[in-house]
């Protein structure tokens, strides 16, 4: 396999928790990394380097500038403000999606070519915000979407029915938030449908809500008392990275650009899809239940309306500072 160059912009936790899954994995040979505090990034670079005489993979760690996209295999973007304790994600979106506009413009005037993941929050609108940013084709733009919320789902189904969670099929689909939905009625072990295993009395079918609230109140949990959470999407995001390196073929739940998929178009949310070198191969479509599919409808118009919040905000900035000129 050809040597391969990682760039990070946003070295916070989230982004070196990435960084270090990374690592641990092998996926490059180069990683640089981009943030608006130079020295947090000079302080990360030389602890990083010290993990790489142990290594099977040699690797080299530096401060890049955005002139070292060009040539870079993937960009991954997990800047912007952290969540407050008992904030929503698509509260942050103003702040965040003028971070990502700039963060858009440098990475496409670095003629960068490769494939973009994105974990900065709210991971839906930014992807999107970003992709017309760039204009970057779509499949190329990926977002962690419910990647992290999915792992979360198979985990709870995974300790009910004491199977492990990398043989469960289970999907949160829409906003990696608050309006996700958790698709039970496709759920698979094994091939299985889940419905049989709840018929076996394996898992009650009366929990599948209290599943659910367990899994989108999970992030708010953690914030409450660590301050954040990193590593669950630290790793979900080199996951991703991963299958797109090894061009692997395999279906992960991301976040994809709709365009008609599960009834509905121009928007990025979670829907899982076939990942490769090219990045978005193709979006699964599952045989959702009605009710599902109302509730993803119904996650997919709020997101909408947050993206327009997201577009005002992007105009007024630039017209204001047309004004001062
Ligand atoms: C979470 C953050 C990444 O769900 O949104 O943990």
């Amino acid at each position: 396999m050809k040597a391969k160059k990682i760039i990070l912009i946003g070295a916070g936790a989230v982004g070196c928790s990435f960084l270090y899954s990374a690592m641990n994995r092998g996926l490059a040979s180069e990683y640089g990394i981009i943030d608006v505090n130079k020295t947090n990034v000079e302080g990360q670079v030389l602890d990083f380097e010290d993990g790489s005489a142990p290594m099977d993979y040699p690797f080299n760690v530096f401060a890049a500038t955005y002139k070292d996209c060009k040539d870079a295999d993937l960009v991954v973007i997990t800047a912007g403000r952290p969540q407050l304790p008992g904030e929503t994600r698509l509260n942050m979106v103003e702040g965040n999606a003028l971070i990502m506009k700039d963060i858009a413009e440098n990475v496409k005037k670095s003629g960068f070519k490769g494939i973009t993941v994105i974990a900065s929050n709210p991971v839906d609108i930014l992807t999107l915000v970003y992709q017309e940013v760039t204009g970057f084709e779509r499949k190329k733009v990926i977002g962690t979407g419910t990647s992290l919320d999915s792992a979360r789902l198979t985990r709870e189904i995974s300790k009910r029915i004491n199977v492990a969670p990398q043989s469960i099929q289970a999907y949160v689909l829409g906003e990696h938030g608050d309006s996700s939905v958790s698709a039970f009625s496709v759920a698979t072990v094994g091939g299985v449908p889940l419905s049989q295993f709840a018929k076996k009395g394996r898992i009650n079918e009366k929990e599948y809500p209290k599943i659910h609230e367990y899994v989108w109140k999970k992030a708010y949990e953690i914030i409450d008392r660590k301050r954040a959470t990193f590593y669950g999407i630290g790793v979900n995001t080199a996951n991703i990275c991963e299958n797109i390196i090894r061009d692997s073929k395999k279906i992960l739940v991301v976040g994809a650009f709709l365009e008609g998929q599960y009834k509905n178009k121009d928007i990025y949310t979670g829907v899982p899809a076939v990942l490769g070198a090219n990045g978005i191969q193709e979006i699964i479509e599952l045989p959702i239940s009605t009710t599902e599919q109302k509730q993803f409808d119904k996650s997919v118009k709020q997101l909408k309306e947050v993206v327009e919040k997201a577009r005002k905000a992007i105009k007024n900035a630039s017209s204001s500072k047309k004004n001062k000129k």
